[in-house]
Order: C-alpha cells, then sequence, then structure tokens
C-alpha cells in the first residue's frame, strides 16, 4: 500500500482531486467508486471547482456509492443519493443515469443489494474506489467482523457507527439502524483504490491500518492485500505512526 503524507485536510483533498481528475483525463469512460462522509466533502469542492475553471468532464464518468441508508428514499435530504447530488452531481456535467446508488427505499433490501452488486459486476466492476475509513476501521459500512469475502449485502450498523453519524442526522434515534453497503470482496474487486484520512480522530485507526494486523476484525486492513491501493493523509492522522 503506498502512503502519500500531506500537512492537512485541504492538501490532502487537492491531492485526491489531482489524482481522480488524472485517471478521467487518462479514461473518460472510468467507473469511480464513491464515498460518503466528511472525509470527501473537500475532494468534491476541488472536483467541482476543476470543472468550472479548467472544463474536466464527467459526461461519460460512471459512479458506484459505497453505500446508502435503508428506509431513506432519494429525496431524503440524510441518503446519500441526496448527499452526492447536492454536493458533487449537481454542479458538475455527469449524466445522473450514469450514478448509481443502492435504492434505500426498495422493498426488498436483501433483493436491491444483490441487484446492486450485480449492477457492479455487470459493469466490469469500478476501475478507481475512492474511500473514507470509519473509526473502528470500517470502509463502506462494513463493520468489524465482515467476511473478507463478502459481496454487497444489508448490514445492521454498530452503535459506533450510529453514534458518529449522528452528527449528521441531528440525534442518535434518527440514525437509519440498517444500510446496504458494498462487501470487502466487492471494494477489493475494483482495479485500484485510493483511501482518505484526515484528523486526529483517526489517528489509531490509521495507526492500525498501517502497522497491525490484517484481520476481519480490522475491516480496513484488508486494503493492504490489494495491489494498487493508496492513502492519502494528514499529519493529524499519522500522528500515532
Ligand atoms: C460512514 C460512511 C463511510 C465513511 C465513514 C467515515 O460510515 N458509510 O463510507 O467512510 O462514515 O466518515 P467521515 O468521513 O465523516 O469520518
Amino acid at each position: 500500500m503506498k502512503l502519500i503524507k500531506v500537512a492537512d485536510y485541504n492538501e490532502m483533498s487537492r491531492i485526491a482531486a489531482d489524482y481522480v481528475i488524472e485517471r478521467i483525463h487518462r479514461n473518460p469512460q472510468i467507473k469511480l467508486g464513491m464515498p460518503t462522509g466528511d472525509t470527501p466533502r473537500g475532494l468534491y469542492r476541488e472536483l467541482i471547482a476543476d470543472h468550472e475553471k479548467n472544463g474536466t468532464s464527467f459526461k461519460e464518468v460512471q459512479t458506484f456509492n459505497l453505500d446508502e441508508y435503508i428506509g431513506l428514499s432519494g429525496q431524503d435530504p440524510q441518503s446519500y443519493r441526496y448527499y452526492m447530488d447536492i454536493f458533487l452531481f449537481d454542479h458538475i456535467d455527469i449524466d445522473k443515469k450514469n450514478t448509481h446508488l443502492p435504492k434505500g427505499d426498495a422493498e426488498d433490501a436483501f433483493a436491491e443489494a444483490e441487484a446492486y452488486e450485480k449492477l457492479i459486476q455487470d459493469s466490469g466492476n469500478v476501475d478507481l474506489q475512492i474511500l473514507g475509513m470509519g473509526g473502528n476501521g470500517h470502509i463502506g459500512f462494513n463493520e468489524p467482523g465482515t467476511p473478507f469475502d463478502s459481496m454487497a449485502h444489508v448490514v445492521e450498523l454498530t452503535l459506533a457507527t450510529r453514534n458518529a453519524n449522528a452528527k449528521f442526522f441531528g440525534s442518535l434515534e434518527s440514525v437509519p439502524k440498517r444500510a446496504i453497503t458494498m462487501g470487502i470482496a466487492t471494494i477489493m474487486g475494483s482495479k485500484e483504490i485510493l483511501m482518505l484520512v484526515s484528523g486526529a480522530g483517526k489517528s489509531e485507526a490509521v495507526s492500525r491500518l498501517l502497522e497491525g494486523p490484517i484481520e476481519e476484525a480490522f475491516p480496513a486492513s484488508v486494503l493492504r492485500m490489494h495491489p494498487h491501493a493508496t492513502i492519502i493523509a494528514d499529519k493529524a492522522a499519522l500522528s500515532l505512526c
């Protein structure tokens, strides 16, 4: 796993944007895997700025988000579909029909997870998967203990993850209890992985990621087995390494 050390959140976001833009220029039909949360907001801002300033086009780009909450429709301001629209898709020239997320309001969440996996596999898999990391090492919504060979599936969120995401909902009670997520094997099937980590709050997780054992108890550790994984981490996130 290649490590790129940066000073702070802004530098992480800029370098990540350069990385993604370079890949788009190389392959305008690239399939990008997209994360949500606070971490990629700066990257998305930089992508919008580059689209406006330099005309980088997303017309033929396809996106596959990592996960979605069960029970929320795409119009719900807390849904990841809504997040992607307001923080990225509405500001670039991407064709919305090329943007994919699991449907949180699907009648049968299990069937939806299966269909989402099939969609990804049928597309030939993600070229560049961008990732954030939860404080407990989760990637997407793959919580500690998720089998490394898991495909897209329905997941019960841990209290730790629901607490961490309560900041977006106003209260813990409003955070959904279940989600659909790409599996660990889905994520590992992408050709390239770019993980972004920022802030002291992630420092323990980063040191475990870089120096701890590769184990299902710490999902992000699986990335060390990927042939083309890069992590961009800032000083604060690396403070325990
Ligand atoms: C959520 C998302 C993850 C994300 C994580 C970290 O649980 N499902 O994909 O990586 O939060 O979020 P943040 O970037 O806000 O720390």
